[in-house]
């Protein structure tokens, strides 16, 4: 692979976010990366100005929660009609310059999000606007600049590579930018897991669910059991089924039949402060969903794991955020969760989270495991990602 020309030094950058997730995004990169200055934005898309060009633009990654995927920002083009727009791709000077630099392993272009996750049966993911503009860009490419092989969507791209981002703000005008592979979820095109709602599914906490596994990598086995607070009606409960786990759903509401009816699951029918603690006994997972404020969950949570004769190795917990601002209060569940002797906590807004994130938490880094090609090959006691160096966190690196 071509290493990177010392000429080639991006200034701008771009962030794709949930609708309505802007302000948190540009407050939380104004304290934790204060060297970014926000600049063109609209619903679910964000870009920056870096206070100086980047010297080291392999090794750069955001410091964000809410930044679904990012990368350097190499221009926009505007048009009426897509053959158009994508010759005008590949004639940009700054992807002229970047491709004089660097080889490209795959292609990602992807709509802008409509709307809020689940609103009116919105779900981010493929467009077929976006699947004709994949082609176009294809069949306009240079021969050098796009290998014919190169990944798209759904397909594997082996980490550490570059790939070309070609984001579909207005189907007239289209942001062209690129990032590295250098994390799990930096494969998934737009930074949405390639992972549909299953006919089966009870609610489409499904997604949630098969989303925080994929991208938190738990060293989960087969058989191994997960107690899920706020599990009804039991769209989570039945990814974690789906992958294999003994699930015991803790909630006062109604699970779906077909849910009740799996031999692998069991339903205690309370709330948590409510549940007997041996419900929590020769339990590995503990997963929660309920629909109160983060500090409610994470007293819950708290109660649990810190409770003798309880051993949970690691946690998947949904922090609600009914109001935006909550999102400055991260740093500190950070640090309550790190209390509890969890020393690996990572925080994502998910794809498929709606005014809510995701925390992953594991006693140690050393546990987590990694997806080393392609999104298939699991190996265990491995890090995730590859220890780039990222902008600095003064809150610490979740
Ligand atoms: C967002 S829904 C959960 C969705 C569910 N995870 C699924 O996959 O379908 C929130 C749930 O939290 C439950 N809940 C709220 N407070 C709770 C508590 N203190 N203990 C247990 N469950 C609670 C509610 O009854 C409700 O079913």
């Amino acid at each position: 692979m071509a290493t990177m020309e010392a000429n080639w030094k991006p200034q701008f950058l771009f962030a794709v976010c949930q609708h309505g997730a802007e302000g948190a995004l540009k407050r939380e990169l104004a304290v934790r990366a204060p060297q970014l200055r926000p600049a063109f934005s609209r619903p679910g898309f964000v870009t920056f100005k870096l206070d100086e060009p980047c010297e080291e633009a392999e090794k750069f990654s955001l410091p964000s929660v809410f930044a679904r995927t990012s990368g350097f920002s190499l221009g926009s083009v505007k048009g009426e009609r897509l053959h158009e727009l994508a010759r005008q791709v590949w004639e940009l000077p700054e992807v002229v310059a970047f491709l004089r630099s660097a080889r490209v392993a795959g292609l990602h272009v992807w709509q802008r999000d409509e709307r809020e996750p689940g609103d009116r049966g919105f779900e981010p993911g493929p467009t077929a606007l976006a699947d004709e503009a994949d082609a176009a860009l294809r069949e306009a490419a240079p021969i050098h600049a796009l290998p014919a092989d190169a990944a798209g969507r759904g397909h594997g791209i082996p980490r550490n590579r570059w790939v070309l981002d070609v984001t579909l703000i207005e189907p007239g005008q289209w942001f062209v930018g690129c990032h590295r592979t250098t994390s799990r979820v930096a494969v998934w095109s737009g930074g949405v897991p390639p992972i549909e709602l299953p006919e089966h599914a009870v609610s489409r906490a499904y997604l949630k669910m098969a989303e925080a596994l994929e991208w938190s990598s738990l060293p989960m086995s087969k058989g191994e059991r997960v107690v899920e607070l706020g599990s009804a009606p039991g769209g989570a409960s039945q990814a974690l089924l789906d992958a294999g786990l003994e699930v015991i759903g803790v909630d006062p509401a109604e699970m779906d039949e077909s849910v009740l009816a799996n031999p692998r699951f069991t339903h205690v029918r309370s709330r948590t402060v409510e549940t007997s603690r041996k419900v929590f006994r020769h339990v590995q997972w503990l997963a929660a969903d309920m629909n109160v404020a983060p500090r409610y969950t994470l007293d819950a949570v708290e109660a649990v794991v810190t409770h003798p004769g309880i051993h949970i190795r690691g946690m998947l917990l949904t922090l609600k955020l009914p109001e935006w601002e909550l999102a400055a209060e991260l740093p500190a569940y950070v640090e309550r969760v790190r209390g509890w002797g969890y020393k690996d906590v990572r925080l994502r807004q998910l794809a498929f989270n709606r005014q809510e994130i995701c925390l992953a938490a594991l006693r140690s880094r050393s546990q987590r495991r990694v997806l080393r090609s392609a999104g298939k090959q699991r190996e265990p006691r491995r890090r995730a990602d590859d220890g780039h160096a990222s902008l600095p966190a003064p809150h610490g690196d979740f």
